[in-house]
């Protein structure tokens, strides 16, 4: 039975400071941290309830290295780019789903996905939602019946990188500098953010 104890990290500074991480240290994962995520990811909220999501953890490292076939890295990045030999994922979380009539379920998985990611990162750990995936491969690889479609993967490990975040609402493409550092833009606060109606960005009352 896993304890609702909570993490020590404030949640707005983990969401704040999470960023998808794509270089670990090989540090290993311990096995009740990786059952903390998926345990997250089982009490988010779900539409209907209907609870259609499932999760394999892959910690073996032959498979760990056969799903790394599997997926595809920042596509923004040119020349095409993956992840170094000694900087590979030390552990993934699979998100599988049993039932893709739910009008529901990729706002579950997004949900779930969340929960994952940002219990990873208030312990420690980097991690980053894929979903350019082969998905009949791992379907096969990790022997997942076909009453269960894979929707997608969560990499995890030990951070060896440190992206940061650019504001800006003119692009959307992340990038590496010359030391190797990722920015990663988002819009600016003020360009997502209106009060009492669009278009006004200062919480000044509106003339009706
Ligand atoms: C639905 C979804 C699918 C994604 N698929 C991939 C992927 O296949 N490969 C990858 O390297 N990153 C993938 N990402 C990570 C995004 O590139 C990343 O979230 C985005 O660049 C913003 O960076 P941040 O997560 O650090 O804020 C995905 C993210 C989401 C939410």
């Amino acid at each position: 039975m896993l304890s609702n104890q909570c993490d020590s990290m404030n949640v707005y500074d983990a969401i704040c400071s999470r960023r998808s991480i794509r270089r670990f240290t090989q540090q290993p994962i311990a096995l009740d941290v990786l059952q903390r995520c998926v345990n997250a990811a089982r009490v988010a909220p779900s539409g209907g309830n209907l609870q259609p999501l499932e999760y394999i953890v892959v910690t073996d490292p032959v498979v760990c290295a056969s799903l790394f076939e599997t997926l595809s890295w920042a596509a923004y990045l040119q020349p095409k780019w993956t992840p170094e030999d000694q900087k590979r994922p030390t552990a993934y979380i699979v998100i599988l789903v049993r039932e893709t009539k739910n009008p529901y379920y990729q706002r579950d998985v997004g949900l779930a996905a969340g929960n994952i990611m940002l219990t990873a990162e208030a312990d420690g750990l980097g991690s980053c939602m894929l979903c350019n995936i082969n998905k009949q491969k791992i379907q096969e690889l990790l022997a997942v019946p076909t009453s269960r479609i894979v929707d997608s993967v969560i990499a995890l490990g030990f951070k060896a990188e440190h992206p940061v975040v650019e504001e800006r609402a003119d692009v959307v493409k992340y990038w590496r500098d010359d030391y190797e550092a990722l920015h990663v833009p988002k819009r600016p606060l003020t360009d997502v953010l209106h009060f009492n109606e669009y278009g006004t960005h200062t919480p000044k009352r509106t003339k009706r």
